[in-house]
């Protein structure tokens, strides 16, 4: 098995503030980890679950693919991130498996992490993100 955690569930939302508070009201749950990647063109904050995340994103400008989504689906579950020892073993047998690669080859994600991103054709209508620490 390729796969050894949940890392996060990411969940697109259009007011990063509101939806942290929401989840600190709510569960009591603290900011872990709060960064913006300028090169995906996102606002995140993870908020811990035992050993995996719940990650709060919004876009931080118009082309982010975090500001399409909202703007085509609305709020709501963006992505799964699964937690691999080699993120560049995993995208590999995905892409033998019939998935459809976004990133053709892993990359820097948040975090200091290596990621890299199957499409949801090809994967049942889930947008995976593969993340080694
Ligand atoms: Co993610």
């Amino acid at each position: 098995m390729l796969l050894t955690q949940i890392d996060h569930v990411a969940i697109a939302v259009h007011d990063l503030e509101a939806a942290i508070t929401y989840y600190r009201e709510a569960f009591g749950a603290e900011v872990h980890h709060r960064e913006v990647v300028e090169r995906d063109g996102v606002d995140e904050a993870l908020l811990r679950v035992g050993e995996s995340y719940i990650q709060l994103t919004t876009g931080t400008r118009p082309d982010s693919a975090i500001t399409k989504f909202l703007e085509s689906r609305g709020e709501g579950m963006h992505h799964v991130g699964y937690r691999v020892d080699d993120c560049g073993e995993a995208l590999a047998a995905i892409v033998a498996a019939g998935g459809r690669a976004i990133d053709e080859a892993p990359r820097p994600g948040s975090r200091g992490t290596t990621v890299a991103f199957v499409h949801p054709k090809g994967s049942f209508g889930t947008l995976i993100e593969l993340v080694q620490e």
